[in-house]
């Protein structure tokens, strides 16, 4: 259920339990959807920008709800949004963030901006990586929290000029902190690395590759790392070393993929990579995933878009896809089909 969201006024949406199909004209409320449903697994969009812009206009809230059938049993999820910030309950329990939710509904989104994962900085390739690890290794979560409160609390002495001296103590932390990220990191990269490699190769038909960079010089400790860096760290305020720094490079046919392929290759690499993330975690928490895809058939052509579907169906996630027309998007099983139109929801 999706209240006051963009431009859903009020709708109740009940999806196959394999597969979905959405379909509707430009603007019609397609993507909204998806991005209600995201939201309810996230506690935010995966369209980025502003909280404020997903309230429908002229409205002070948004609510969503819904029910998650997994293993036998059956979670209650729902989020507000308003003024004042952002709800959570689970099971009617209040929650203090999202992570209750990521827990309750995992899932994964392809859509036309998937490319950046490729084309673009290394914020959203520690993302995924983070991702990923977060539903393979338990701890992570906590870990990953410690961790950024450290570099916090060492940017915060670095800028109140402490000067080298007062920082001693909190890089005894950072470096603790750091070093495990990075080998947490480094182990999920290592499960995931041969559905990654498989998924590249099966849809971009050549080989592909990834490569973890920490963040710091190769083949140093992180407290040498920061040694080295000191005077710049101390001139910037802020830590230039450390696993917030990392990168999942991508290779290409042992070339640095990021600017060698083409859009639609980025797509299509960027989606290997997203079905891998599913796969590796699906196979760790052993229940199938929630996967969302918003017009697959944007920027690719009639075989990639064959090879993208029969790589998702190999998945065995639930999957909800949208479309323009109906026949634009052949999905392997017959699916459960809504209409959209000016944000109102039909069935059949
Ligand atoms: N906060 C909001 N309140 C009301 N309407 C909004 C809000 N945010 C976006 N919209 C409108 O919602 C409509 C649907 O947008 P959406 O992106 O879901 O369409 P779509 O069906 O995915 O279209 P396309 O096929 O072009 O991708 C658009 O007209 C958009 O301007
Ligand atoms: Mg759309």
């Amino acid at each position: 259920m999706a209240q006051n969201f963009r431009c859903l006024i009020s709708i109740e949406f009940e999806p196959g339990p394999a597969y979905t199909l959405i379909c509707g004209p430009n603007a019609s409320g397609k993507t909204s959807l998806l991005e209600a449903l995201a939201y309810l697994g996230r506690g935010k969009s995966f369209r980025g920008g502003q909280t404020s812009n997903l309230i429908r206009h002229g409205e002070q809230d948004f609510v969503l709800f819904g029910q998650v059938e997994a293993a036998g049993r059956v979670t209650k999820l729902g989020v507000r949004n308003s003024r004042e910030g952002l709800e959570v309950r689970v099971d009617g329990e209040n929650q203090s963030g999202a992570a209750a939710l990521a827990a309750a509904l995992p899932l994964q989104v392809i859509d036309p901006d998937v490319h950046n994962l490729v084309s673009g900085g290394p914020d959203e390739r520690r993302r995924f990586l983070d991702w990923v690890a977060f539903h393979v290794e338990p701890d992570y979560l906590d870990l990953w929290r410690r961790f950024r409160r450290a570099l916090k609390q060492r940017n915060a002495a670095l800028k109140g000029g402490t000067g080298r001296n007062g920082l001693s103590a909190w890089d005894i932390e950072f470096v603790e902190l750091g070093e495990r990220v990075d080998a947490a990191r480094r182990r999920v990269l290592e499960v995931s690395l041969p559905a990654l490699r498989e998924q590249g190769d099966a849809l971009l038909g050549s080989h592909v590759d990834f490569q973890y960079a920490s963040g710091w010089s190769a083949g140093k400790a992180l407290k040498e790392a920061l040694a080295d860096n000191i005077e710049r760290d101390l001139g910037m305020g802020s830590t230039q070393a450390g696993p917030h720094r990392a990168d999942l490079r991508l290779l290409y046919d042992e070339r640095q993929a990021r600017r060698l392929v083409s859009r639609g290759q980025q797509k299509l690499l960027a989606s290997a990579m997203i079905l891998a993330a599913a796969e590796t975690a699906q196979a760790a928490i052993g229940r199938p995933l929630l996967l969302l895809l918003d017009d697959p058939a944007a920027e690719l052509d009639q075989d990639s878009l064959a090879r993208l579907m029969s790589r998702v169906e190999g998945l065995g996630s639930q999957v909800i896809a949208t479309s323009l027309e109906m026949e634009a998007l052949v999905l392997p099983q017959a699916p459960a089909v809504f209409h959209v139109e000016h944000g109102a929801l039909t069935a059949g």
